[in-house]
């Protein structure tokens, strides 16, 4: 049998990480385990105020500690002292005579020969700070009477507009109306923040560290240190989880940590302890919203009104495209005529939210979703029968009025959780459960969401990737994308479509470091469009060197281009039978002077939007995923516990399926924290909850016992062998189910999340 075919064999195969290994045994080098030769340790001097004006920075004491080489303030910042990728909104490190907005605004920065120093000089910097009156939430902020900034605490605003809703309404048989909360949610990966910059031999910078977004890092260090992009190298190094709680942060953990190397001419090392963490970096934004939704007797959605309030915390950072997301995801995955959704953004004196799996998104999913649970309840419909009836299929217009041609994989996620659940049956283990219990009970919540891929009409102008693939004499591949390894498993997909489109083993393929001197900007590594991006440009490049092969190979053995296979490390002529390892044929494609390193790159399709009226394609395509959770409650404690969970995601095509499997649990579970456990506490805008031991997530104890994921396949022409994104949708379904089991459970409705114990006993105890 011919153990060469010419088909994809790598691709949808079980594989190993391909960074599995060192990650294992502790030989990745994360950015604290990396030392210079000079290098000094930093440490941040935070506000520690909600609002106020600074008035006076006194380091004196900070200086006189032995061992501190410098402290760095306002005065000491080569260039714009400006922070952030969209509103020029936040300083870099607060100067005197300006606002203190939050209490993580940083005023200093100190350097030092130890950490402990660092951290013990910091402590002995005196602010003072003219305090004012603090807005701490929307409601103060609405008001617009004590403002963060100027001219308004509600700068942004989008909207949809798509029918009439006011029409929809009134040929409507039912109107349900409801407002919802969801809470803040902070990322929790495990590594916190770490940035070196070190001077370097091509008489700039280099940065190393963790992190989402390489490119936003060489941009904003450029721009405070005055310097050219040609002048800031940026490395990422192994990163420790991100969920979003890396993409415009490490910008400004650079930008700390640069402004300390230029004024030393030592590397700089600032690695944030997780209190300052918690304190200075985003988190997932709270969101009030206000549902109207109009559905005829039989169940189908006539209209839908929406507003929701975004807390945006004292800084714009990535908020106006978080909220383009909450925007076009807020109507949920359905098909209704009329829409009406207004988004707004606003300020407060607190910790400035950002980007979080779902980005903007799940906050909305689960005020939708409690809606159609309702609506279920109410007209006495089948939860799963009625979003069936109302969901997206091909041919259908999304909330935005995008007509879906192709990929619409809703129905069938629908359909595969009914079957895999046992859908009849399970609904009577449960009732038969309440019915023997007294104290504790059980309840089915259903959800079913659908996911933009990519970056959308809001980030078009950054929505392309590139991919290097060189060949090297031994036959070994190496590919350097701009796209980073956050844990996700972008390497290994990577490593995969390389190791498909050249026919060589996988084990021979090293995925680099994302190293922006060798890859041009290619976006950020966000909005789960890794897959799509970094992988067509890398399949583009490895096929365009794959062809040459094959031309090699014809000259050597005289077979006809049509009859070359490759894969298993080898090529081969069906015809004749003859083969050649991979190895000899580089080998002979390298005598000829062959040309093997390649460029791919891959841009977007453009997108057609109106951004006045919200209407248009808002995303080149969409991920489904629809999902069934069993809780049990306990009445008297209000402790929630997911007993059982099943997931249906379509990702258009699987081509690392363990992967899929391993984000869909990760997902699961980063959910299932915000859904129950993860509430973050504050006392006059600082956080209370800074740390693990306060900040309550999932273990594995918390983890159901039944977890069942189940694939669809419904291929995206574009994507690379038919792929969507996995990575926030494996997590967008979460909330809202586990939210409408519990409602189910206890016989009232879930209206904020995190559902903590003391909320649901209230709800329990109202009548
Ligand atoms: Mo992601 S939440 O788009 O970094």
């Amino acid at each position: 049998m011919n153990t060469v075919e010419n088909k994809k064999n790598v691709i949808g195969s079980k594989i190993k990480r391909v960074d599995a290994i060192p990650k294992v045994n502790g030989k990745a080098k994360f950015a604290a385990d990396l030392y210079f030769d000079r290098m000094v340790y930093c440490y941040l001097v935070l506000a520690r105020k909600g609002h106020g004006i600074l008035k006076d920075i006194d380091v004196e004491k900070a200086l006189d500690v032995p061992g501190v080489v410098g402290v760095y303030t306002y005065k000491d910042i080569p260039g714009e002292n400006q922070l952030g990728e969209v509103v020029k909104d936040m300083p870099c490190l607060v100067s005197v005579g300006e606002k203190v907005r939050y209490y993580g605004d940083v005023v200093a920065v100190v350097a030092a020969e130890t950490y402990e120093i660092a951290k013990e000089a910091a402590e002995k910097i005196s602010l003072e700070i003219e305090e004012l009156p603090a807005v701490l939430t929307i409601e103060k902020a609405l008001e617009d009477k004590i403002r963060v900034h100027e001219p308004t605490n509600v700068p942004i605003h989008k909207k949809i507009r798509k029918g009439n809703v006011e029409d929809g309404f009134k040929h409507s048989d039912e109107i349900f109306e409801g407002e919802f909360y969801a809470h803040y949610q902070e990322q929790a990966y495990l590594e916190p923040q770490g940035i070196i910059v070190t001077p370097d031999i091509d008489y700039g910078f280099t940065v190393y560290g963790t992190m989402q977004c390489p490119y936003y890092v060489q941009n904003s260090v450029a721009r405070v240190l005055a310097t050219s992009l040609n002048r800031v190298r940026v490395i990422q190094t192994e990163t420790g989880g991100a969920f979003g709680g890396k993409e415009d942060v490490p910008s400004y953990v650079a930008s700390y940590a640069a402004v300390a190397a230029y004024n030393t001419g030592r590397p700089a090392k600032l690695i944030y302890d997780r209190e300052t963490d918690i304190q200075t970096t985003s988190k997932r934004h709270p969101i009030k919203s206000h549902y109207r939704i109009g559905v005829s007797k039989e169940g189908k959605l006539r209209a839908m009104e929406i507003k929701a309030y975004m807390d945006m915390g004292a800084y714009a950072t990535l908020s106006p495209i978080v909220m383009f997301r909450t925007l076009v995801h807020a109507a949920g995955s359905y098909d209704i005529p009329n829409v009406k959704v207004d988004v707004y953004g606003v300020y407060t004196n607190k910790i400035p939210p950002g980007a979080f799996r779902g980005f903007g998104s799940p906050q909305v999913l689960f005020a939708v979703e409690a809606m159609m649970d309702e609506i279920s309840e109410k007209l006495s419909i089948d939860p799963i029968k009625l979003r069936l009836m109302n969901t997206l299929r091909e041919g259908s217009r999304t909330a935005t009025d995008h007509l879906l041609t192709e990929s619409v994989g809703a129905v069938k996620t629908l359909e595969n959780i009914r079957e895999i659940s046992n859908w009849e049956h399970l609904k009577k283990e449960v009732e038969a459960f309440n019915n023997t219990h007294q104290d504790k009970k059980r309840g089915i919540g259903v959800s079913h969401i659908f996911y933009g891929v990519s970056l959308g009409a809001a980030g078009q102008h950054l929505d392309a990737s590139g991919s290097h693939v060189q060949i090297n004499v031994d036959g070994t591949v190496d590919v350097r994308i701009g796209g980073t390894e956050m844990g996700q498993g972008a390497k290994t997909v990577i490593a995969m479509i390389a190791a498909e489109e050249l026919g060589q083993h996988i084990e021979k393929i090293n995925v680099h470091q994302p190293d922006t001197a060798f890859v041009p900007d290619s976006g950020p590594t966000v909005a789960s469009r890794t897959t799509v991006y970094s992988g067509n440009a890398t399949r583009l490049a490895a096929s365009e060197l794959r062809q040459r092969l094959i031309d090699v190979f014809c000259n050597l053995t005289g077979a006809l281009a049509e009859n070359v296979q490759w894969g298993n490390g080898k090529f081969l002529d069906s015809l004749s039978g003859q083969e050649i390892s991979f190895e000899n044929l580089v080998e002979h494609a390298f005598r000829k002077n062959a040309k093997l390193n390649e460029t791919g790159w891959y841009k977007t399709a453009s997108l057609e939007w109106d951004a006045e009226k919200g209407i248009g394609e808002a995303y080149v395509t969409y991920s489904f995923a629809s999902q069934i959770v069993v809780v049990e409650v306990n009445l008297n404690t209000g402790q929630t516990k997911v007993v059982k969970a099943y997931t249906s995601h379509d990702v258009g095509k699987a081509l690392n399926p363990e992967g899929i499997i391993g984000q869909v649990q990760g997902g699961f579970v980063q959910g299932m924290g915000y859904a129950l456990f993860e509430d973050l506490k504050f006392k006059n805008g600082q956080i209370l909850t800074d740390n693990f031991n306060t900040y309550i997530i999932p273990t594995i104890h918390e983890i159901p016992e039944e977890l069942i994921i189940d694939i669809v396949e419904e291929p995206f022409s574009r994507g690379p062998y038919g792929a969507k994104g996995i990575g926030e949708p494996s997590l967008m379904p979460t909330p809202a189910a586990i939210a409408n089991a519990i409602s189910r459970a206890i016989g009232k409705r879930i209206k904020r999340i995190p559902a903590t114990p003391e909320y649901i006993l209230k709800l329990i105890k109202e009548d």
